[in-house]
């Protein structure tokens, strides 16, 4: 099975892999980083993991997961690769399937993700593309649902910009049943047509551009960069201008709750999108999430797997 999008996998399977995730997190208390997991189903199995984008948390979360379930990983840069100097996705497809059991890619345009899929006869897994990032979200609803039990029926606010990530969580919010307010500029809005799907699936999305009323009764905000990897340099004072009140500070934070938790997929541009007081701050479960990771994309192998 194909990990592409939240929206394209079934609402159990998601909430399985979220289940087996905490499961396998529990299952590793008091182990050292690199000891073994007490089962070992990726066993015998090869893993693929392809950048063509820079990455700290997928490239090390991805290599770790697939270790401690003893498999191996063969980690490699479109750039080092024939595919970075013109030879077809649909041609490094068919090769890299018969060497390896899964392939996990994170590439520009969202094609490149579906032609692997499509030419790959082994299982592909989304590690952020232009378009959506659902790894980061699966480990997202694991680490709120850590941290405040079921996610359904909550309210989260996505400020800033309505990127990759925002995305995503469009998708959650039509699979998983959490009402979610975007509240940034008109023009950096969430793709009409992933909003659309959401709530023809139920899920309750509103548009608040009034940051301060954004948030009140949030149980949970999150945020993001003002300029993605994919974003021109050129945009970038256009988009910090754009995107400046737009801050999760600790002024916005006490518009919320008292418990209103904060999550940010990082990496981070302190002082910027959130301030130092909140990334560190007593709501801010940031590196949870970057841990859960680990934990999220291990369930994820294992379902895309059958394992
Ligand atoms: N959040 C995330 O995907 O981080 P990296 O870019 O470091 O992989
Ligand atoms: N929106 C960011 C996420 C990085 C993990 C980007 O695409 O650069």
């Amino acid at each position: 099975m194909n990990f592409l999008d939240i929206n394209k996998t079934e609402t159990a399977d998601l909430r399985s892999m979220i289940d087996g995730a905490l499961a396998m997190k529990t299952a590793r208390a008091g182990l050292s980083k690199g000891a073994p997991d007490p089962d070992q189903p990726l066993a015998g199995q090869m893993v693929a993991l392809i950048f063509e984008k820079p990455s700290t948390r997928t490239r090390v979360s991805f290599d770790v997961g697939v270790r401690q379930m003893g498999g191996q990983t063969m980690l490699l840069s479109g750039q080092d690769m024939q595919l970075g100097h013109g030879e077809s996705i649909a041609d490094t497809a068919r090769v890299l399937s018969r060497y390896v059991d899964l392939i996990m890619i994170r590439t520009f345009e969202e094609s490149t993700l579906l032609e692997l899929a499509e030419h790959a006869t082994v299982p592909v897994i989304n590690g952020l593309t232009d378009r959506t990032h659902p790894c980061q979200i699966m480990a997202d609803v694991m680490t709120y649902e850590e941290h405040r039990g079921p996610i359904a029926g909550k309210k989260v606010v996505w400020v800033g910009d309505g990127n990759n990530v925002c995305a995503s969580f469009v998708h959650a919010a039509g699979s998983f049943g959490f009402d979610l307010t975007f509240s940034g500029p008109e023009t950096l809005e969430p793709e009409a047509e992933f909003v659309d799907q959401a709530r023809a699936r139920g899920a309750k999305i509103t548009f608040q551009p009034d940051v301060a009323r954004a948030v009140q009764n949030a149980d949970l905000i999150v945020s993001d960069a003002w300029v993605s990897m994919h974003d021109p340099q050129s945009a970038r004072e256009r988009r910090h201008n754009q995107l400046r009140p737009y801050q999760v500070n600790k002024a916005l934070m006490d518009d919320a709750k008292d418990d209103t938790l904060f999550m940010h997929c990082l990496p981070a541009h302190r002082e910027e999108e959130v301030t130092s007081e909140v990334m560190d701050g007593p709501n801010s479960v940031v590196f949870d999430e970057a841990e859960n990771r680990l934990h999220a994309q291990k369930a994820i192998m294992r379902w895309c797997l059958g394992l």
